[in-house]
C-alpha cells in the first residue's frame, strides 16, 4: 500500500510509543515511490547523501540518495535497529568479517526496487555499494537515531569512530 510520506511519519510516531516491532512493522507495511518523495533527496556526484525526514528520541527516517557507483564504508550501526526500503534502483549489501554477522562474509547480497530488508540489535558490519552507474535511492529508519557509528578496514578491524550527520534537513522542523 501506497501512502504519503507524511502519513507514514505519523505513524510511525505512534507506532514507536507502543514498540519498536510495531514500529518496524508499520514501516514495512508500506512502499514509496521516489515521486512523491523527492523532494527530500539531494544528489552528489558519486557519492550518497543522508537526508532527515523526520526525527524523535525514538527513530529517524532518512532517505539516501545513491548516486552510480556509490559506497558507504565498512561500518556497524552501534546496536540499533534499521530497516531499509529500496525506493528506486539497486543497492548491494557485503558483509565484512565480524562478530555479529547473520551472513557469510565476503558474501554480497543485492536488493531491488521494493526489497525491504531489516538490521536488528546484532553487531553486523556491513557495507552498502551501488554497482552500477545508475542512481539508487533508498528510506532508513533507525531506531534509535544513529548519532555515531564505528568504521572499519575489509578484514574487520576497526579504524575509527564516526559521528554522523545529515546533508539536508530541509523539511525537517524540529530538530533539537
Ligand atoms: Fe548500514
Amino acid at each position: 500500500m501506497t501512502i504519503k510520506i507524511d502519513t507514514l511519519v505519523t505513524e510511525l510516531i505512534e507506532a514507536s510509543e507502543v514498540s519498536p516491532d510495531i514500529t518496524i512493522e508499520c514501516f514495512k507495511s508500506y512502499t514509496f515511490d521516489f515521486k512523491s518523495i523527492e523532494k527530500y533527496g539531494s544528489w552528489l556526484p558519486k557519492d550518497y547523501t543522508r537526508n532527515l525526514i523526520h526525527r524523535t528520541n525514538k527513530f529517524e527516517l532518512i532517505l539516501l540518495c545513491w548516486d552510480g557507483n556509490a559506497n558507504t564504508l565498512p561500518h556497524d550501526h552501534n546496536g540499533h535497529f534499521c530497516a531499509m526500503h529500496i525506493i528506486a534502483g539497486k543497492l548491494t549489501e557485503r558483509i565484512i568479517p565480524g562478530k555479529g554477522n547473520c551472513r557469510v562474509p565476503g558474501k554480497n547480497h543485492t536488493y531491488n526496487e521494493g526489497d525491504f530488508s531489516l538490521i536488528d540489535h546484532s553487531d553486523r558490519i556491513h557495507s552498502i555499494c551501488n554497482l552500477s552507474e545508475e542512481r539508487a535511492v533508498s528510506l532508513h529508519l533507525y531506531m534509535p537515531p544513529i548519532d555515531v557509528c564505528s568504521i572499519y578496514q575489509d578484514n574487520g578491524q576497526k579504524l575509527k569512530t564516526k559521528k554522523l550527520s545529515y546533508t539536508t534537513k530541509r523539511n525537517y522542523k524540529n530538530y533539537e
